[in-house]
């Protein structure tokens, strides 16, 4: 009998499944200019740990100061999350160039400029967007400034901000700070004029805000920002929540974090781990209530349970193993490697002989909504 099994004659069903967003800087290598004290490493940026100074990097105090992360291959960038020390020493982490690209002139640093972090910086956690920039090296350097560099730590993500510009609403308004402003883009707020660019709801009992993401998404973070003008209580103490059902207006969703520790115009990311859902609710629970937010952002990608796809091929062959079945999946792996990266793939059924070619919805890979 032929040992070669011919593709194009099987049958039988599989899977496709994308892995689930995740911070890329965490399979890179990081290097820089100089290392503090001989003992604040580069990769201490890269550790997954964001708090607790003995994990960051730092340089020494020295002019150009620059930190680099190799995520050793090519991604297009939209978003870097840059966490500076937590014990008052925001300066290291202020002023500083995010560049992103493929040349090591320079060590990186002549790469285009994704944003550069402002000075001051407003909270200890700082959300960039880099708008699908192309690049395999990730720099932040302190062009013609000396000082030391410190960073706690640097995440990147191929994702964006789910939640700009999609459709928001809250129990109640106080004033013109709609449910909108939370989901505006800007983070900061109010301005010095007093333009609400946050969302504020009256004093009434467990108020809430409600985020529409408009499709099902696998929720990685929800970043949140508060006033940065006083009234900091207005955003501590909510509840996250991330599901499908707007029973009790949504809030009764599971809760991914509550909220506390927000200072004055500060930005905290709550991991969510991929929590499954369409709708993002912010609760404050309480008798009188108010509930401000001056930016929700959200992170994650389509839901696993949409982004499954069913394959049917007809299969024949005097009788099959489970060594062929297993030579199959290795084959048609590396054909569909070239369009799909970071994808499983696994029978769902095992072939039969001579079974007509068949549209399937249904099964263990696709959750009915
Ligand atoms: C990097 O950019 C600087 C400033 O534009 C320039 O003077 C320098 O020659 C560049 N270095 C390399 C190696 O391209
Ligand atoms: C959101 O909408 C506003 C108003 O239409 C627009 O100016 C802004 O560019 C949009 N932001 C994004 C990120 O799409």
């Amino acid at each position: 009998m032929d040992k070669l099994i011919h593709l194009i004659l099987l049958s039988g069903l599989f899977c496709i499944t994308e892995s689930i967003q995740a911070n890329l800087a965490l399979k890179g290598t990081a290097t820089q200019s100089s290392i503090y004290l001989n003992t604040w490493l580069a990769q201490h940026a890269i550790d997954g740990v964001r708090y607790g100074d003995a994990y960051c990097s730092a340089t020494e105090e020295r002019s150009d100061s620059w930190w680099r992360l190799d995520l050793l291959d090519v991604y297009e960038i939209k978003t870097v999350i840059i966490t500076a020390r937590s014990d008052g020493y925001l300066f290291q982490t202020s002023g500083a160039e995010i560049r992103i690209g493929n040349s090591l002139d320079n060590n990186g640093n002549n790469n285009s400029i994704c944003a550069v972090t402002s000075d001051p910086l407003p909270g200890n956690t700082v959300s960039f967007s880099c708008h699908g920039m192309k690049g395999r090296y990730v720099n932040v350097v302190m062009t013609g400034r000396t000082n030391n560099l410190a960073l706690c730590e640097v995440e990147v993500y191929d994702t964006e901000n789910l939640a700009v510009n999609r459709t928001a609403t809250q129990s109640s308004t106080y004033d013109t700070w709609t449910a909108q402003h939370a989901i505006d883009g800007v983070r900061y707020g109010p301005d010095p004029l007093g333009s609400p660019f946050c969302s504020h709801t009256l004093s009434v009992s467990d108020s809430w805000w409600r985020l529409d993401l408009l499709d099902n998404y696998d929720i990685s973070t929800v970043v949140i920002t508060a006033r940065s003008d006083g009234s900091v209580y207005q955003t501590n103490g909510a509840e996250i929540r991330i599901g499908n059902s707007l029973v009790n207006n949504g809030n009764n969703n599971p809760i991914c974090a509550v909220t506390s520790g927000f200072l004055l115009g500060q930005t905290i990311s709550f991991s969510c781990h991929g929590m499954d859902g369409r709708y993002v609710n912010v609760v404050r629970s309480g008798p009188t209530s108010y509930l401000a937010l001056c930016e929700v952002e959200v992170y994650g990608r389509i839901s696993v349970h949409r982004r499954r796809t069913f394959l049917s091929l007809k299969f024949s062959s005097s009788h099959y193993t489970a060594a062929e079945s297993d030579k199959i999946l290795h084959q048609l792996q590396s054909v569909l490697g070239s369009n799909i990266s970071d994808f499983n793939l696994s029978w769902t059924q095992l072939p039969k002989k001579e079974e007509e070619q068949q549209e399937e919805d249904g099964g263990p890979c696709v959750k009915h909504l």
